[in-house]
């Protein structure tokens, strides 16, 4: 354990807690991540005494002392230092809590160090080592953690029916520990989440969507979701994304379950991109399936719309789960609303109309489009991926060449409704909408280039269609 706190931000801490006499330890998921190798700049600090006095006593010793965050009511207190890394490092005292039923908020008392592992959520998180001179660097693992981490496994320290009923946030916790880290629940701990679930509702949204953030973050986000979807939770927290799950046969036909290919396409982008709001897009692109759902006897299965309606559905669920409603959203909901156009493209033969009209929609979102729906791509054929994959180079390929050409990514009308009513001396209103309106058309329609001059001279051949002249106003042959 020496190597773990063989830095010199232990050693001053070690000096503060012989010149206050206070026993100090590192606690939690700093031990964690050192075990197992992981980058850690958070250091837990549990103090047998007081955690603020503890910390005053830090920052005096490194010359911060105006710079400690004090939270009395939880008796905890925060200092930045900028050491060997930039550390941040809070100072508490140990406790011991006990819960009520109703509220994840305990009632709080002084505690040994025991006492405050005890308290702790899982044994991988509630190792301790001691940073006294007399011990310096002493591992204390009351529950096997260390094992637990060897075994890769998740497990209470406590009986899992009162760790998780005490702060039952635990239990998202437990599956995204396990999802990032890729360890097994154990079976009781698992089984206990599977009964508890419906003490869920005390805890905040907020709360709990910081952990399915987590989750969806994790190289192979699948492994959350399935055992969110096993214990119940998925259900509780997430109701549109555990209707995707089941098949249904009729005629002998059945269709995909939605649920493993949405998780599916989610590892499949994860292994692309860390976004977590691209991520979200994917787990979202499928989501209106179950709403849209129809047999047809001739096709099968059919679920027309579902883009479109998929996209409605985002801001609804984005409140629900307390997601930002601002331009994230907005991003999630257009990629939702054409994430079926590439392939479409795909599938058929690319005319250069098509990628202009893709490139118009999307804007800025089209590598990412791009990306969803290769990382769409589940079909177990490898000759249907093969094919698929050839053709998405393709369309990519023309999507360069095009923007090239055309630069369309963000587009701006090369004529303004300004220079239009100026041009022909006409006030705001629908003729020059309509005009506007054709002129983009024939851009995307490749009848004329994306420059200012082509798209002047249209709009004057539109302006006479609709009987104007050039500073002339209405002519008096052909009132519009
Ligand atoms: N803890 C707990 N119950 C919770 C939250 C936290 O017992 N609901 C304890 C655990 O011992 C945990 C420590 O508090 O290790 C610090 O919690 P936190 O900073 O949330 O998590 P970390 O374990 O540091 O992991 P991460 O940084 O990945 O969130």
């Amino acid at each position: 354990m020496q190597d773990y706190i063989d830095k010199p931000v232990f050693r001053i801490i070690a000096d503060a807690a012989t010149e206050l006499n206070l026993p100090a330890y590192v606690v939690g998921g700093y031990v964690r991540d050192m075990i197992m190798k992981r980058a850690c700049v958070d250091i837990d600090i549990v103090v047998v005494g007081s955690g603020i006095e503890f910390a005053l006593e830090f920052a005096k010793r490194t010359g911060r002392e105006n710079k400690v965050n004090i939270f009395k009511n939880f008796g905890t207190a925060m200092v930045k230092y900028k050491g060997e890394e930039n550390w941040q490092i809070e100072f508490v005292g140990a406790r011991k809590e006990s819960y009520r039923k109703d509220s994840r908020k305990p009632l709080v008392e002084d505690g040994t160090l025991e006492d405050d592992q005890n308290r702790r959520d899982f044994t991988i998180n509630a190792m301790a080592i001691s940073l006294q001179k007399s011990d310096y660097g002493r591992l204390l693992d009351p529950f096997g953690g260390m094992n637990d981490i060897k075994a890769r496994i998740i497990r209470t320290p406590l009986d899992p029916d009162i760790t998780f009923s005490d702060d039952p946030l635990r239990m998202m916790r437990a599956i995204r520990f396990a999802t990032q880290l890729n360890f097994k629940i154990e079976e009781e701990t698992f089984t206990a989440i599977q009964r508890n679930v419906g003490r869920i509702k005390i805890v905040s949204m907020e709360r709990i969507v910081e952990e399915l953030n987590k989750l969806i973050l994790a190289p192979k986000p699948s492994i959350g979701f399935k055992m969110l979807e096993m214990t119940g939770l998925l259900k509780l927290i997430f109701p549109q994304m555990q209707d995707l799950k089941g098949t249904e046969f009729i005629n002998g036909k059945g269709h995909k379950d939605n649920f493993y290919h949405t998780l599916k396409v989610l590892d499949n982008l994860a292994e692309k991109t860390d976004s977590l709001w691209l991520r979200w897009a994917a787990i979202l692109h499928d989501i209106a399936k179950p709403a849209t759902k129809k047999f047809e006897p001739d096709t099968g299965w059919t679920f027309h719309g579902h883009e479109f309606i998929g996209s409605k559905m985002v801001p609804k669920i984005f409140s629900k789960l307390k997601l930002p409603l601002n331009e994230k959203m907005r991003y999630v909901q257009k990629l939702v609303l054409l994430h079926l156009r590439p392939i479409a493209l795909a599938e058929s033969h690319v005319t250069d109309s098509a990628i202009r009209r893709l490139l118009f929609e999307a804007g800025e979102e089209i590598d990412d489009l791009m990306m969803l729906c290769e990382a769409d791509i589940t079909s177990k054929n490898p000759e249907k991926v093969k094919r698929f994959l050839n053709n998405f180079k393709l369309v990519r390929q023309k999507l360069i060449d095009i923007e090239e050409k055309d630069r369309l990514r963000n587009w701006q009308p090369p004529i303004s409704g300004e220079v239009i009513m100026d041009t022909f001396g006409i006030k705001p209103g629908r003729v020059v909408g309509e005009i506007k309106t054709a002129i983009r058309e024939a851009i995307l329609e490749g009848e004329i280039h994306n420059n200012y001059e082509e798209a002047y001279a249209y709009m004057l051949k539109q302006g006479a269609i609709h009987g104007l002249n050039p500073n002339k106003g209405i002519s008096n042959s052909h009132p519009d």
